[in-house]
């Protein structure tokens, strides 16, 4: 998704600016920009494709000294992936760099052009920078009609303009994407629409609130509200960097299936004391009055809410809906103040999910957030908020993020039974346990790496995956078809097991691959007879399982089976690890894949 920087300074600003979106790289991108401007002269640059194409085009040009600097990396949404479609867009004297859509760009264009402008891209962003230009005319300064601007736009936007009618300023504003300023004791000043490309750089950072706007110059960093002066208040900014390595692994997406151990532990420090689980950070009266619970979230994080949503009614016995984020916006959904709402996002950025959450919220229930990015959107805007602690996830497929959601969510299912005394002092004491000895359980074991490597190869080719599981496998089959179609680009379907018989076993041929989840602990003889259905009909079947299953083509051992939890990471490790190995053998890019973004802004 489209990801934003900025600067002010003296040092070399190609270079810094093309670093900080090297930074953002990993959020998927199609095109990229910058401008740079220095003594009232800006220069521009553009390019399709990655980065080291606008390296390329820009490896003659400097800009050492004071100066200021943009750079934007797109991922289109209005118009092709052109180079006259990537940002910067400009005007006459002005560039501008835009995450989001404007949602009233039609009209203002229109107005614009039956003024005489002609626009050169399909962009909504241009109509924006030539607005601001219109208005530099009845006004009696830039900074007046930028706010005129930004006062004007609906849709969301985190927004950089520069201009030679005012230089050494960059003017920004920020509405429902995100935005934010960062400076350090070298008065240099930053913009990023994230934390990463600021660390090392920013020791403080603002992080700017909807409805925000204002102008940065050497000396000042001025900040609006609805034309009033607000005041910006910065925090340290923590400067770890370590994510940015890849530590041996050929890809993020490796490393971060092999974090995952370490990871849960994370997630679940400070949470178990002497047997209890622990959520400090709730409101204490969250679950007073509480009947129902409403998931909402999108992708990866929708399995995972999913998947809570079995253990929400087998644990803490209370109902549980999980809706995607995008469908629950226009239903009309009947809301009512004894549900909870739970919005499940890695990024805190997703639109369908904080759009849902602002619905939530206005209709006056109670929310929470399960969130992997403190201070992200959807954390700021949910009244409660669980961290998960995966920390920074590279890869576009999610992995260890989808490990922390669902670890965290059975976290809150057992302090929920807890509370709400729903089941035995022997069975929490039993899920806690189980709990605890999770992250050891899910080292990557090397063996069956190795096998699946091995095994992929006869995967490359056919007319689809199906994957398939029963009860809180059946999440765990989809997230497994959805790694699988986002990195190597097949088709893949996830299934309930026992639903295959009701059409899609229509399709069943030597050459459909099925991918069978048979745990020991969950409708093992039930899965296996659907699984028994395909083999009779010649599917090609890949069983993972505790059992050996005769049937199969191809069978992965897996090893823990005392819990039902611990047959779901193992096997999800297995998951992740078939889809990575398939990828790499098709020599696609797996950390970031074709058409997909990390953090997806738009609605
Ligand atoms: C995008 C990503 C998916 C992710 C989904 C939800 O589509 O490509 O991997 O699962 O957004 O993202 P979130 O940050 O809200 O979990």
């Amino acid at each position: 998704m489209c990801g934003i920087v900025g600067y002010i300074g003296g040092k070399e600003k190609k270079e810094l600016v093309l670093n900080a979106l090297g930074e953002l790289e990993y959020r998927g991108y199609d095109s990229a920009g910058i401008a740079v401007m220095k003594e009232g002269r800006i220069d521009a640059f553009k390019a399709t494709g990655k980065l080291k194409n606008l390296q390329e085009k820009t490896k003659n040009f400097t800009s050492e000294g004071d100066g200021i600097a943009i750079g934007h990396t797109r991922w289109a949404t209005h118009g092709k992936p052109t180079e006259i479609n990537a940002h910067p867009h400009f005007g006459q004297h002005s560039y501008i760099v835009h995450n989001g859509i404007i949602e009233n760009y039609r009209e203002i264009k229109e107005m614009l052009t039956s003024k005489g402008v002609t626009f050169l891209s399909q962009t909504d962003t241009e109509v924006v920078v030539y607005l601001f230009e219109h208005n530099l005319q009845t006004s009696k300064s830039a900074f007046e009609a930028f706010e005129k601007t930004v006062l004007s736009l609906r849709g969301a936007y985190a927004i950089l303009l520069i201009t030679t009618i005012a230089p050494n300023s960059i003017f920004f504003a920020k509405n429902a994407a995100p935005l934010i300023i960062g400076k350090n004791d070298e008065k240099e000043l930053f913009f990023g629409s994230s934390d990463a490309p600021l660390i090392g750089h920013a020791k403080e950072v603002c992080y700017l609130e909807d409805g925000q706007y204002g102008v940065l110059s050497k000396n000042e960093i001025l900040l609006f509200a609805d034309k009033k002066k607000v005041s910006s208040i910065f925090r340290d900014l923590p400067q770890d960097k370590s994510y940015a390595q890849k530590e041996g692994f050929r890809f993020f997406m490796e490393k971060e299936i092999y974090e995952q151990s370490r990871v849960l532990g994370e997630t679940l420090m400070g949470r178990i004391k002497n047997n209890e689980i622990v959520l400090e950070e709730l409101d204490e009266y969250l679950f007073d009055g509480i009947n129902s619970i409403k998931i909402c979230a999108c992708g990866t994080s929708y399995h995972a809410g999913l998947a809570a949503g079995y253990i929400f009614e087998r644990l803490a016995k209370i109902r549980t809906d999980v809706v995607i984020a995008s469908e629950f916006r226009y239903k009309e959904p009947l809301l009512t103040p004894d549900t909870l709402f739970i919005v499940i996002s890695q990024s805190g950025e997703t639109a369908d999910t904080l759009e849902a959450l602002k619905i939530a919220k206005n209709a006056g229930l109670k929310t929470l957030a399960i969130c992997n990015v403190d201070n992200s959107s959807i954390v700021r805007l949910a009244d409660n908020t669980i961290l998960t602690r995966a920390g920074i996830e590279k890869g576009v497929a999610s992995t260890k993020a989808f490990a922390t959601q669902v670890a965290t969510l059975w976290l809150l299912s057992i302090f929920m039974a807890q509370k709400r005394n729903s089941v035995g002092k022997e069975r929490l004491k039993s899920e806690i346990d189980t709990l605890l000895r999770i992250p050891s359980s899910l080292n990557v074991d090397n063996a069956t790496h190795e096998k699946l490597r091995r095994l992929s190869k006869r995967y490359l080719h056919g007319h689809g995956f199906f994957f398939i599981g029963r009860d809180i496998f059946y999440p765990l089959a989809l997230e497994g078809a959805l790694k699988l179609k986002e990195i190597s680009y097949l088709h893949a379907e996830g299934y309930p097991a026992g639903e295959m018989k009701h059409g899609p076993i229509a399709l069943v041929d030597s050459k459909l691959f099925t991918v069978a989840l048979l745990p020991k602990t969950m409708l093992y003889d039930k899965t296996k007879n659907n699984i028994e259905e395909l083999s009779a009909r010649d599917a090609t079947i890949l069983v993972i399982s505790p059992e050996q299953f005769e049937l199969a083509d191809d069978f992965i051992k897996t090893k823990n089976s005392s819990h039902v939890m611990n047959e779901f990471f193992e096997m999800m490790i297995i998951l992740q690890l078939l889809a990575l190995e398939i990828a790499v053998r098709l020599g696609n890019d797996v950390d970031m894949p074709r058409n997909l973004a990390k953090s997806v802004t738009v609605e």
